[in-house]
C-alpha cells in the first residue's frame, strides 16, 4: 500500500476553464479520504489526474513516495473503479475479473486465485459464471471493485460508484466498501457529491467548491468546526441555518439582526471583539435549535409553518420576521401548524463567521 501526495495540482482545460485549482494535500498509507463537493467542483478531473487518465497542468503527484507525474496510468500502481461499472457485457463476471491480470500476464494459477479470492471478500462467487446483463446493479457494483481488487494496487481511487444504485443499496454498499477498507487495509480515495457518504466513510474528508480545497479533516471536526459558509452549508442535512447579523456592545457584547438579539456567552466575548461594529453571520444547525422553557433568557418566538413527521425526529419550518429556519426536534416535542413557537438556539453550538470573508470565527 502507499500514500499520495498531491503538491499544488492544478488543471486548466481547454478555453480557460480552471477545473482544479492549486490542490495540495496528503493521502496517508492506509487511509479512506472522501473527496466531496458539489457537481463540476472538479473531484473527477482530481481523481483521474491521480490515475494518470488525464495530465496535469501544473504540480507534481506522487505515490508511495515516488514521483508519477509524467508515468502512464499502468505503471502507476492503481485500480479505479467508476460510477458506471464499465464491465465488459460479452465476458462472464470470471473473465471480466481475469480480464487485466491476463493483459499483464499473469500466470493462470494466480489469475484463478487471485479471482476466487476476491469473489469471496465480496460474495459473489455463486455469479461467476453469468454475465453482466443477468446480474443486479448492485452486484455489477460489486464486479467492478473485484475488477481493482483483483489488481492488488497500491491505491484504490473510486469515482462515484454508488450513484447509480437504488437509495437502500447504496447504503448496504456504503457498509460493504468501508468494511472492505479495514479488509485489505488499502489506501483508498473516494470521490462522492453525497455528504452523507463522506461524513460515514472517511477517515478525513476532502471538501472541494469550484476546483480547491475548502478544508481537510476527519467528518466529526468537519461538522463541528466548518471552516467557512462553504462548508457550513454544504455538510449537514438539513443544512445549518444562517442569519445575517452584526455584533455590537451594551453591557457586554450583542449579536443583533433583523427581530431579535442576544448576549454573546461570556467566554466567547473576548474571540469576538474584533468584530464589533463588523457584519457577521450566525449559524445554527437545525438540531441546535430547541423549544425554549421559562428560564431561558434569550429565547423568542417564531411561527411554524410545516411540520415533517419524519418518525425518529421532526424536522419543522419556522419564520421569524425576515428569517426562515429549519429545526430539528424529537417526535414527541408538542408543536402545531401555526403556531408562535419560543424557541432558543443552543449557546454552546452557535457558529460565527465573517460576512466579507465568509470564514468562520474561531470563538472556542
Ligand atoms: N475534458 C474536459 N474539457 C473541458 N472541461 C472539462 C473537461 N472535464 C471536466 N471539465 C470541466 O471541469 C470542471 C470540473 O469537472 P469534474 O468532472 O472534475 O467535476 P466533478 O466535481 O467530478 O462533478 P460531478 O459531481 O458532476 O461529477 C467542470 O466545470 C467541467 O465542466
Ligand atoms: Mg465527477
Amino acid at each position: 500500500m502507499a500514500s499520495v501526495d498531491l503538491e499544488k495540482i492544478s488543471k486548466i482545460f481547454d478555453k480557460n476553464v480552471k477545473a482544479v485549482d492549486n490542490v495540495s494535500m496528503n493521502v496517508k498509507d492506509h487511509e479512506f479520504v472522501v473527496l466531496v463537493g458539489p457537481s463540476g467542483c472538479g473531484k473527477s478531473t482530481t481523481l483521474r489526474m491521480i490515475a494518470g487518465l488525464e495530465s496535469v497542468t501544473s504540480g507534481r503527484i506522487r505515490i508511495g513516495g515516488r514521483d508519477v507525474t509524467d508515468v502512464a496510468p499502468k505503471d502507476r500502481d492503481i485500480a479505479m473503479v467508476f460510477q458506471n461499472y464499465a464491465l465488459y457485457p460479452h465476458m462472464s463476471v470470471y473473465q471480466n475479473l481475469a480480464f487485466s491480470l491476463q493483459l499483464r500476464k499473469f500466470s493462470k494459477k494466480e489469475m484463478e486465485e487471485r479471482v476466487q479470492e476476491a469473489a469471496r471478500i465480496l460474495d459473489i462467487t455463486e455469479l461467476l459464471d453469468r454475465k453482466p446483463k443477468a446480474l443486479s446493479g448492485g452486484q455489477r457494483q460489486r464486479v467492478a471493485v473485484g475488477r481493482a481488487i483483483v489488481r492488488k494496487p497500491a491505491v484504490f481511487l473510486f469515482d462515484e460508484p454508488l450513484s447509480n444504485l437504488d437509495a437502500k443499496l447504496r447504503v448496504q454498499m456504503r457498509a460493504e466498501i468501508s468494511k472492505l477498507h479495514t479488509q485489505l487495509d488499502a489506501t483508498m480515495i473516494y470521490v462522492t457529491h453525497d455528504q452523507v457518504e463522506a461524513m460515514t466513510m472517511g477517515d478525513r474528508i476532502v471538501v472541494m467548491n469550484e476546483g480547491r480545497i475548502q478544508q481537510v479533516d476527519t467528518p466529526l471536526h468537519i461538522y463541528n468546526k466548518p471552516a467557512n459558509l462553504f462548508v457550513a452549508g454544504f455538510i449537514g442535512s438539513p443544512a445549518m441555518n444562517f442569519i445575517n447579523g452584526s455584533i455590537s456592545r451594551s453591557d457586554g457584547l450583542l449579536f443583533q439582526s433583523d427581530g431579535f438579539s442576544f448576549p454573546i456567552a461570556n467566554d466567547r466575548i473576548k474571540a469576538l471583539e474584533a468584530w464589533v461594529g463588523k457584519k457577521v453571520v450566525l449559524g445554527v444547525r437545525p438540531e441546535d435549535i430547541r423549544p425554549a422553557v421559562e428560564t431561558d433568557t434569550a429565547s423568542f418566538k417564531a411561527n411554524v409553518q410545516i411540520i415533517e413527521p419524519m418518525g425518529n425526529e421532526l424536522i419543522v419550518y419556522l419564520e421569524q420576521g425576515r428569517h426562515n429556519l429549519v429545526a430539528r426536534f424529537s417526535p414527541d416535542t408538542l408543536v402545531a401548524l401555526h403556531d408562535k413557537m419560543p424557541i432558543v438556539f443552543d449557546a454552546e453550538k452557535r457558529h460565527f463567521f465573517d460576512a466579507e470573508t465568509q470564514e468562520r470565527i474561531e470563538t472556542q
